[in-house]
């Protein structure tokens, strides 16, 4: 098992990470909550799958689970209630707290109602997918959706602990498996070359000819072999920008690389067509390709980006017509009165901030 400690004052936290490890939990818990009242939240995908490991999960814990139904589309405003209404009904108090368990949609949900329910109690995170373990379960930005845009309405509220399991990793699709490494290269590309080539490395090695069968289950494989190493460093990474600007006031900013673009996107095809992965690995390859147009970026890495993006069977090349995507970047809520602070590369492990306004970018 490995640990890595969140140093946030009295909010800070554990990040543990191991594999088939699910009958400790109930002790980690403990240690964090001393009460009997705990309200599990999952989504309808990962309930099916693990309700029968609940019982080993929560241990003695008298626990309440309450389900979502899955996807981006339902991380909004309006959940909110039928959440509140059954914390009351299971008699959830000040002093109990609330356990996540499931991908970066249930996480950032249930941090909410932890968040916002009797003007905050206690909550855990236990991540599912690979972008909530190696990102989202990190770091306490927790939230919903508005019609308007991703992620409007939210608050910086950490959670007393995170148990990352990779096990729970091997009943994903193959499409969620591969749309979470989007953000361990980001990762990769705004801090650290060596993780960077660590991907482009895993990828090159395998021969089979790309995209098709086999293609992908040799480099899933390889890529589990080597998925503790690769969660820890992204935590790592996460853990500490997080400690140094806990509510993005400067360097925090630098992990929305490819972001901007890649929400605009996911809001223009209206959360359905692409997973928040994909949005931001053709942001992530567009950030490249402007920056190394506008002199900024180092000639080189757009192409080593799309190859290992490429490789990661991920979407380099999503099409938008640029004055719509200009308009929702606009009223994204990082848009300040005078620009956007977007996130170039100057090369591999390096990123800078620079503000610019939202045509300046395409032209
Ligand atoms: N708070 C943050 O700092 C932060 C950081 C990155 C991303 N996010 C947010 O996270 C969300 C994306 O996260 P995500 O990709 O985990 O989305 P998700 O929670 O929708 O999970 C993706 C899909 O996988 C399913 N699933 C989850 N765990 C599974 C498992 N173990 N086996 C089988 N299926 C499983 C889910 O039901 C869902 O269909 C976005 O809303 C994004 O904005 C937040
Ligand atoms: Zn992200």
């Amino acid at each position: 098992m490995r640990k890595l400690n969140v140093g946030l004052g009295k909010n800070s936290y554990d990040i543990i990470i191991g594999e088939n490890y699910t009958e400790k939990f109930a002790e980690y818990i403990k240690e964090v909550y001393s009460g009997n009242n705990l309200f599990v939240i999952t989504d309808s995908n990962v309930h099916e799958i693990y309700k029968n490991k609940y019982k080993e999960m929560f241990g003695h814990f008298k626990y309440t689970v309450y389900v979502l139904k899955a996807g981006e589309k339902n991380k909004h405003i309006g959940v909110m209630q039928g959440i509140y209404s059954a914390m009351i009904k299971a008699g959830i108090k000040r002093n109990d707290i609330i356990a996540a368990f499931g991908g970066g949609v249930t996480g950032d949900i249930a941090g909410f109602a932890a968040a916002s329910y009797l003007r905050g109690i206690g909550f855990i995170q236990i991540p599912t997918t690979i972008i909530s373990q190696v990102d989202s379960s990190v770091g306490g930005k927790v939230g919903v959706d508005l019609p308007e845009g991703k992620n409007l309405v939210g608050a910086f509220y950490q959670p007393r602990l995170v148990l990352i399991d990779s096990s729970f990793l091997n009943t994903l699709s193959d499409r969620y498996f591969y749309d979470g490494f989007a953000e361990i290269v980001k990762y990769g590309c705004i801090c650290d070359k060596a993780l960077f080539n660590k991907l482009t490395d895993i990828i090159k090695n395998i021969s089979e000819k790309k995209n098709n069968r086999e293609y992908k289950v040799k480099l899933r494989k390889k890529l589990m072999e080597n998925i503790i190493g690769l969660i820890y460093r992204s935590c790592e990474i996460k853990k500490e920008i997080v400690e140094k600007d806990e509510k993005e006031r400067g360097l925090r900013m630098i992990l929305n690389f490819g972001h901007t673009i890649g929400h605009a996107i996911e809001q223009y095809t209206d959360y359905e067509k692409y997973s928040h992965g994909e949005a931001i690995s053709t942001g992530m390859a567009n950030m490249a390709k402007i920056g190394e147009k506008k002199n900024i970026t180092e000639i080189g890495c757009f192409q080593r980006l799309e190859y290992v993006l490429k490789g990661l069977n991920l979407p380099t090349d999503i099409k938008y017509p640029e004055h719509e995507i200009s308009e929702i970047m606009k009223r994204d809520k990082k848009s300040v009165n005078d620009g956007i602070n977007f996130i170039f590369l100057k090369e591999i492990g390096n990123a800078e901030i620079i503000k610019m306004n939202e045509r300046e970018i395409f032209e």
